[in-house]
Parts: structure tokens; sequence; C-alpha cells
């Protein structure tokens, strides 16, 4: 299936060939699990442009093992999402397997908890994500933003992940959590070495990544015993005191908290705006419209997350026999939710492969649906249209500088580099 023409024409010598993209895959070019082709060329969506035509629930091979289901068209995603009790989130939340030694780590988080379970322990932090809470943060974000933009404008170019896009979500969250300014780094660090966990360029080796969730544990430990004494308006103190059903939390639910907040809170955000960016710079017809029109900019954030989709993937495993789609499912079967497939679904969104800051309605999954569906959508919203209300304001001219690298993952759409330039006037 050609991809339609007069938006693919949307698209700058910066983004992907048109050639490359034009025909569709086949299914038996299809392979999830080669990494460097989502090193090279980012989420596949001409695969799952054919996966949702010919094998909407899909069964991918893997060399050791029974294989997993993909999941790609929109209706399928919800509703796998909504019945976590046919499909558990407790036996691993990547398609990867979990050996059985390491699952009761992934079930004292919230993500590998099912209900009633997971409502309880969600309760405890999710008075500090309501819209309310939220919005009273946008003075502080934007104190944030303005010195990140301000800092870099004055260079006439930059590295965006790291100097823009990385900055403002690590800031934020670690002010959330109650890290101190001279600490933030350490956990950007760690939080890079969690979840790049298929890319040597942050773990040096298979086991780092063990190492690195265990260094940030030690980090959880020592903070929540500094507010434990000298309690702070802050997550940790919160943590620290807080009871489920009568009992203080475990050492291990602690920790897996501290780290699930600061590592979920962190990478999708930057993902977001680096990806964002540069899709507005693939496609200078909408960033034209969107500087000549500001009042777009919430429209834009929403087709920002749909068209860059940071989450490539969570999972889901059976608990019973079942069926998706008059497909069987056997119980104990992988069941993996494709996101970026769902919000490009042609069933759903009209001219889903063009890009259209002005899009509506836009009920994409960027932030998954049902049981799960995530705490911080509100918070990472905020930021994303502040960070970008600083951008068009400060940087009236921003262009690619250099070829953009992508991380070597399955799970996260992510960018390590991304060199831009700018002029001030
Ligand atoms: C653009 C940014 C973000 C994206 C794309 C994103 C995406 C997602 C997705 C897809 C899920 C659903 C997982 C599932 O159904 O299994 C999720 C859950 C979650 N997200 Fe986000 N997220 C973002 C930002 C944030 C931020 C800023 C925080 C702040 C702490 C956060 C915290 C969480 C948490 C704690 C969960 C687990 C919720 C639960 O298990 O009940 N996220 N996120």
């Amino acid at each position: 299936m050609a991809l339609s023409r007069p938006c693919a024409k949307q698209r700058q010598p910066a983004g992907l060939d048109l050639e490359e993209i034009g025909d569709a895959m086949r299914m038996d070019q299809i392979n999830l699990l080669d990494l460097d082709a989502f090193a090279a060329r980012g989420f596949p969506h001409e695969a799952f442009a054919t996966l949702r035509r010919e094998a909407p629930v899909y069964r991918h091979p893997e060399p050791e093992g029974p294989g997993f289901w993909m999941i790609s068209k929109y209706t399928d995603v919800v509703s796998v999402s909504k019945h976590p009790l046919v499909f558990s989130s407790m036996q691993g939340i990547n398609l990867q397997v979990i050996a059985p030694e390491e699952l009761p780590m992934i079930q004292t988080m919230m993500l590998g908890m099912d209900p009633p379970r997971h409502s309880k322990y969600r309760r405890l932090v999710s008075g500090g994500f309501t819209p309310r809470t939220i919005s009273r943060l946008e003075p502080h974000i934007r104190g944030i933003a303005r010195r990140i933009v301000e800092g870099i404008a004055r260079k006439g170019e930059c590295e965006f992940v790291k100097e823009v896009a990385a900055e403002l979500p690590l800031q934020v969250i670690a002010e959330f959590l109650g890290v101190p300014e001279e600490e933030r780094d350490r956990i950007y660090q760690l939080s890079n070495r969690l979840i790049g966990f298929d890319d040597p360029e942050f773990q040096t080796s298979p086991e780092d990544g063990k190492v690195a969730a265990t260094e940030m544990w030690l980090y959880a430990n020592r903070l929540g015993t500094a507010r434990r004494a000298n309690p702070r308006d802050d997550i940790v103190s919160l943590l620290v005191n807080a009871e489920v059903e009568g009992e203080k939390l475990s050492e291990m639910e602690f920790n897996n908290f501290f780290l699930l907040l600061a590592v979920a809170g962190n990478e999708t955000t930057r993902n977001l705006i680096s990806g964002g960016m540069l899709a507005m710079l693939e496609h200078p017809r909408e960033l034209r419209r969107l500087r000549g029109d500001p009042r777009l900019l919430p429209t834009a954030v929403e087709e920002m997350l749909r068209w860059v989709t940071p989450v490539a993937h969570f999972r889901r495993t059976a608990t019973t026999d079942t069926e998706i789609r008059g497909q069987r499912i056997a119980a104990g079967d992988r069941v993996v939710l494709f996101y970026p497939s769902a919000n490009r679904d042609e069933d759903v969104f009209r001219d889903a492969e063009c890009f259209d800051i002005g899009r509506t309605p836009n009920d994409h999954l960027s932030f998954g649906i049902g049981e799960h569906f995530c705490l911080g959508s509100q918070l990472a919203r905020l930021e994303i249209r502040i960070m970008f209300e600083e951008l068009l304001r400060q940087l009236p001219e921003i262009e690619l500088a250099g070829p953009v690298r992508r991380l070597r993952s399955n799970f996260i759409n992510g960018i390590k580099s991304m060199p831009v330039r700018f002029s001030l006037e």
C-alpha cells in the first residue's frame, strides 16, 4: 500500500526517504527483534500497516520460545487494556519473558500489578497528579523551561536531546520526588542505563541494567531515610509514611515506587520533546502554521504525542484461554500492545499518515488506556506545551544541524542525539 502522497510530501530531506516508506512491507519481512533496524530507522510503521491489514493479531516467532502476540489495531489495544483480569500485567511488562525469580521485583511496581491491589497503590500517589495539582506547577515549570532555552539561545546551536529535551522532565520529576539539584545528573545517568537495556551505548554489559536498578534502589533508600527523619512537601516524604491496608510499604515496594516514578516521567517526556521537535522540522509547513497561530499549540501537542508515541509497547499475559478478534489466545500467552500502530490505525484516524497539528478529534493511545492509564499524563502535557511555547518564542528559526541518532530499542521510541542550530532573528 502506498502511503498517502499529499501527506508524505510534507516531509523534507531530514525525514525518511520517500521511496523507503512508499511500499508496504511483506509479512515475511517483519522482524520486531531486529533492534538494529529500530536504531537505524525508528519504529517500523510500514510493517505495522501490513499487520493491521493482513494479521491484526499476529503471532511473532522468536528464536527460543513460543513467540508472542502482536496487537496492532486500536480497538484491540483498548479492549485488552480494559480487561486487566484477563490480560494481566503481573507476568512482565515488556515483550521479553521474565525469569520467575525476577517477577517479585516487577510485581512490587504499580505497572506490574493487577486490580484490586493495583488501585490501592495507585491511590497513594494519584492525589499528587490531579489536573488541579499539576496546573499549580505551571509557573515553576515555565521558569525552568525559560532558563533552559535562554541557556542555549545565545549559543546558536546545541545538542537538543541533552541540552533541551532531557533537562525539563528531569528537573521536574526530581523536584516532585525531592531529589536535590546536585544529585539530579546521577538520576539521569541511572535512568538511561535502566531503560536503554538494548543499547550498548548505555549498558556496558547485559548485567548493567540490574546494577543500575540496584544503584537506584540504594539511592531511593538513602533519600527515604533522610525524609523519614525530616519530612518535606515531596512524594518521597509521602511514600515513606504511606500505608496500604494498615501496613507501611516494604523496602522493595518503596524503592520500586521511586524507580518507576523517576524513570517513567523522564525518558518518555524527553523523547516526546525531541521526537516532537523532529516532526516539526520534518514538516516545515506545520511548523510555520503553528508559528502563525500559537493557539494551535494544544492540538499540536496531542498530534506530537500521536505521531511520536514514545512508548512503543507494553505487554499483558492471558490469565485464561480467550479470544481477540476471533483469534484464540491460550492462557499464559504474551499479548503485546503496540501503541504507535494503534495511533496510525486508519479505521480511527483520518489521514493517519498525515502530521496535522490541528487534528481533532485525536484520541491517541500514547498514554495507554484503562487500569494503567499514565499517571503523569497531565504533567507531561504541561511540560511539553510550556517547552514548545518557550522554544517557539525564543528561537524564531531552528533547523537540524547533523544526523539524528536513535535508541536501539523496540520498547522506547527514543532519540539519543539531535544536533540543531538556530538564529535569533
Ligand atoms: C510523553 C510522556 C509520557 C508517555 C508517552 C507515557 C506513557 C505511558 C503509558 C503508555 C503508560 C501505560 C502503561 C500500561 O498500560 O501498562 C504509562 C503509565 C505510567 N506513567 Fe506515563 N508516560 C509519560 C509521562 C509520564 C510522566 C511525566 C510520569 C510522571 C511520574 C509518568 C508516570 C507513569 C506511571 C507511574 C505509570 C504507571 C501507572 C499504573 O501502572 O497505574 N508518565 N505511561
